[in-house]
C-alpha cells in the first residue's frame, strides 16, 4: 500500500476500533495489531524502505501522522477506561466507615466495674490535678497504724479487724493493709509539699458477711499545702460526687466523728436525691484535716503545713451507681455475673467523652 488515500482509510479503521475498544483488555490489542512489531501502522513504515526517495518523503510524513495520531487515541481512550474501570472499582468497593468497629476477640472480655469505678474516679481527681499515688498491700504495723497516730492499745487497732503476719525477730509486724491510708505516709515521707494525690488499692480486714468481704477496695485523697482548708475539702468531694453520679447537684452531708489520723474528723454523706431517693443518707466515707502528729510524724511541720484527707469505699461506690446489689458476687469469679455488669474494654471513662459511656 503506498497511496495515502488507502493510508486515510487505515487510519479511519483504526481510530472506529479505537473507540469501540470496549475495555482495556481490548484496546490493548488494537494497539498491538496496529503499532505493534506486525500492526498495521508498524508495517506501513517498514514498506517505505522499498520506496524511492521522493516517494518515501511524502509517503513517510503522512504514516508518521498517522502513527502520531494513532497512539495520541490510543493514549486517551486508554486513560478513559482506565477513569470509568477505577469509578466501578470505587462503586463496588465502598467501606461505610460510619458503621461501628468489628470487635472480635475484644468484646468478649469485660472491665469489672470495681476497675471501672475506679478508672472513672482517676479521670476526675486527674482532671482536678491530683496525681495517682501507689502503696504495698502489704504494709508495716508502723505505716498502717503508728504513724498514723494510732499507737499500740490505741481501740481503733481493735476496730480495724486485721490481718497479721507473724512477728518478726525484732519483734514488728506485717499486715494486710486494713485502709489506704498508709499511702498518705509513704508520700509525705518521700515528697515536700505542695501533695495533691490519690491512691485506689485492696484493702484487707478479717470480716464477712453480706455486705463486708475480707478483701474489698478504697480510694485515698490527701491534700497537703499551706493554707489548705476545711472549705477545699468540701469543694473536692462536691466536684467528685457531681462527677462521678454525672448529675448537676448533690447534697452533701459532713458528720462529726473522729479518726485518730484527722482533727477535725467527718464522715461523708450523700443524699440519695441524686440517685432518684430524696432523703435517704448513704455513708459515702471519712475524711478530715490531717492530724498534726502525723505531719510531724512524717518530718513536716504543722505550723507551716496543714492539709485535708479522706478515704472512701469503692465498692459501695460502684454498687450505687450501677444499682449492683450483693457485694460478695463482686469476687464471685462468675462470667455470667461479668458478662452482665462489666464494661467494654473500649469504652473508656473519659470527662469528655462521658465517664460511664
Ligand atoms: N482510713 C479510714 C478507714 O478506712 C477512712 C478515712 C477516714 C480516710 C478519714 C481518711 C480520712 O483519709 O481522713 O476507715
Amino acid at each position: 500500500m503506498t497511496d495515502t488515500n488507502d493510508l486515510s482509510q487505515l487510519e479511519a479503521d483504526i481510530l472506529k476500533a479505537i473507540d469501540a475498544a470496549a475495555d482495556l483488555a481490548a484496546l490493548e490489542a488494537v494497539r498491538i495489531g496496529t503499532l505493534g512489531k506486525k500492526g498495521s501502522v508498524s508495517q506501513q513504515m517498514a514498506a517505505l524502505g522499498k520506496m524511492a526517495p521522493e516517494e518515501r518523503k511524502e509517503f513517510g510524513q503522512a504514516v508518521n501522522l498517522v502513527k502520531t495520531r494513532v497512539s495520541d487515541a490510543l493514549e486517551s481512550r486508554k486513560a478513559l477506561l482506565e477513569g470509568a474501570a477505577l469509578e466501578a472499582r470505587l462503586r463496588s468497593e465502598t467501606a461505610d466507615i460510619t458503621l461501628p468497629v468489628r470487635l472480635g476477640p475484644l468484646s468478649e472480655g469485660r472491665i469489672h466495674p470495681v476497675s471501672q469505678v475506679m478508672d472513672e474516679l482517676i479521670e476526675i481527681f486527674a482532671d482536678l490535678g491530683f496525681a495517682v499515688a501507689e502503696g504495698p498491700d502489704i504494709e508495716t504495723d508502723d505505716y498502717n497504724f503508728t504513724k498514723l497516730n494510732i499507737p499500740e492499745e490505741h481501740p481503733a487497732r481493735q476496730e480495724h479487724d486485721t490481718f497479721y503476719f507473724n512477728p518478726g525477730e525484732d519483734g514488728s509486724r506485717l499486715v494486710l493493709r486494713t485502709h489506704t491510708s498508709p499511702v498518705q505516709i509513704r508520700t509525705m515521707l518521700k515528697q515536700k509539699p505542695p501533695i495533691r494525690i490519690i491512691a485506689p488499692g485492696r484493702v484487707y480486714r478479717c470480716d464477712s458477711d453480706q455486705t463486708h468481704t475480707p478483701m474489698f477496695h478504697q480510694i485515698e485523697a490527701l491534700v497537703i499545702d499551706e493554707e489548705t482548708h476545711m472549705g477545699h475539702l468540701k469543694w473536692v468531694l462536691e466536684e467528685m460526687c457531681k462527677a462521678f453520679f454525672e448529675v448537676d447537684q448533690v447534697t452533701m452531708r459532713f458528720r462529726a466523728s473522729h479518726f485518730p489520723f484527722t482533727e477535725p474528723s467527718a464522715e461523708i454523706d450523700i443524699d440519695k436525691a441524686a440517685l432518684g431517693k430524696p432523703g435517704e443518707w448513704l455513708e459515702i466515707g471519712g475524711c478530715g484535716m490531717v492530724h498534726p502528729n502525723v505531719l510531724r510524724n512524717c518530718g513536716l511541720d504543722p505550723d507551716k503545713y496543714q492539709g485535708f484527707a479522706f478515704g472512701m469505699g469503692i465498692d459501695r461506690m460502684a454498687m450505687l451507681k450501677y444499682g449492683i446489689p450483693d457485694l460478695r458476687a463482686f469476687f464471685g469469679a462468675d462470667l455470667r455475673w461479668l458478662k452482665h455488669y462489666g464494661f467494654s474494654v473500649l469504652d473508656q471513662p473519659t470527662l469528655s467523652g462521658g465517664l460511664s459511656g
